[in-house]
């Protein structure tokens, strides 16, 4: 069973957090936490993936995205964007921003996000509009002969 929590800003994050955390990008505490609410998806009461979101410089922001890597690939990581994006909609989102590894570029672009520059450290910046979030999963689909859409 796949299960979802939010922790608020300022609420204490717990193990499970940061062990996803730091065995997907190798640290846990972040900057942006005191102000940031963060997403914890759990399959079978294993807490396996999580990502965060948090207001600054005229936008929100999304960072440290992740899955366990022998649990990727089941649309868990898909879960925390949607999640992060409704959180964003949710809160009248103008913008929302995130920087990513170039690899990643793709699963972002997927839900609309466009590049708008490269950082020093070889990092893409994104940006998605936030009348463009669009959390219907047929919306980007490019299937035309779905039945669904007779
Ligand atoms: C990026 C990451 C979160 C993806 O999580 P995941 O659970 O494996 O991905 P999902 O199964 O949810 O993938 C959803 C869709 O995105 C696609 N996708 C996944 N990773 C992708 C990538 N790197 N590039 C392009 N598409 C990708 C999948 O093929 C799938 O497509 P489909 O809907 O057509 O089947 C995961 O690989 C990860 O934790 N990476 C390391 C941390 C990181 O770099 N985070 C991003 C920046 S903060």
């Amino acid at each position: 069973m796949v299960q979802g929590k939010w922790f608020s800003p300022g609420e204490t994050l717990t193990a499970d957090v940061l062990s996803v955390r730091s065995s997907v990008f190798g640290a846990s505490g972040n900057n942006s936490d005191p102000e940031a609410w963060n997403a914890l998806v759990y399959l079978d009461d294993r807490p396996v993936a999580t990502g965060r979101i948090w207001w600054s410089d005229n936008a929100f922001w999304l960072g440290g995205i992740g899955v366990l890597p022998p649990d990727r690939g089941q649309h868990l990581g898909d879960l925390v964007l949607r999640l992060l994006l409704y959180k964003a909609q949710s809160h009248f989102a103008r913008e929302v921003r995130l920087r990513c590894p170039l690899e990643t570029e793709g699963f972002f672009s997927r839900l609309g996000f466009q590049s708008v520059s490269r950082t020093p450290s070889g990092h893409v910046e994104m940006a998605l509009a936030g009348h463009d979030i669009s959390l219907d999963s047929c919306h980007h689909c490019k299937k035309q002969d779905c039945p669904n859409r007779k």
